[in-house]
């Protein structure tokens, strides 16, 4: 069996896609399945942790064992693991959280009639991972031991991928080879995973839940 190496570990897992409402009938989304946040909740559970997803959109099973948290936006999902962040000993963010949201909700469905030639304004969502990153810098105090952010890469991951490290401030990241069906709804997924102190590690392609396994594999040691 797998070890228990997370007995009593509080691990919060941020999953699926965040929507964002721009009238009472539609959103901005985006393609992501959860499958790979619910895989690595699953592994967490079966290594002995307590586990919490934060869980946007997504109509998978809920995952054993684990606390299901629904968000439906990106300013949802910030309260969610906000509220979390305290009692966390690691938070996975998984989730593909939208960079915008529209810049008002309309309280009515918006026509195609409207004079307005230009009707849906975009503004920044908050980034989760770089705001815990920085809460956990300016404190200084207690906070998540591991932070794991996700990344989706095309072209020269390395780099780009210690770049996005540093500026987030987590612990490690996992940057997904995208396209050629990989990631998105895919029950597979490669991966390098990144950490600012150590080497890379490739994950060749294969389920989800091996990722996940070495995930945690590498989050485990950072706990002692
Ligand atoms: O910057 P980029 O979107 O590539 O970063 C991806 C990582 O940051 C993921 O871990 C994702 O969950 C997180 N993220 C976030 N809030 C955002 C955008 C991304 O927490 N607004």
């Amino acid at each position: 069996g797998r070890p228990r190496d997370l007995a009593g570990r509080r691990v919060v897992v941020s999953a699926g896609g965040t929507r964002e409402a721009l009238d009472p009938v539609r959103f901005l989304g985006n393609r992501s399945s959860g499958l790979q946040g619910y895989a690595l909740a699953r592994a967490a559970v079966a290594r002995g942790a307590q586990v919490t997803v934060v869980s946007a959109n997504v109509t998978l099973d809920d995952p054993a064992g684990a606390t299901v948290v629904r968000v439906e936006s990106a300013r949802d999902m910030r309260d969610a693991v906000l509220a979390a962040y305290g009692t966390a000993d690691v938070i996975v963010m998984a989730a593909a959280v939208a960079d915008f949201r529209p810049a008002e909700r309309s309280g009515s469905k918006i026509k195609k009639t409207s004079d307005e030639p230009d009707p849906i304004h975009l503004t920044k969502n908050p980034d989760i991972l770089a705001e815990l990153g920085a809460l956990r810098r300016d404190t200084g105090g207690p906070g998540p031991a591991v932070i794991v952010g996700f990344a989706a890469e095309t072209d020269d991951i390395l780099a780009n991928g210690q770049a996005k490290l540093k500026r987030k401030g987590c612990d490690l990241l996992v940057v997904n080879e995208v396209g050629e069906n990989l990631a998105f709804g895919t029950p597979d997924n490669a991966a390098v995973i990144l950490s600012a102190d150590g080497p890379a590690v490739e994950v060749p392609r294969g389920p989800k839940d091996a990722l996940a396994h070495v995930v945690l594999d590498l989050v485990a040691p950072r706990l002692a």
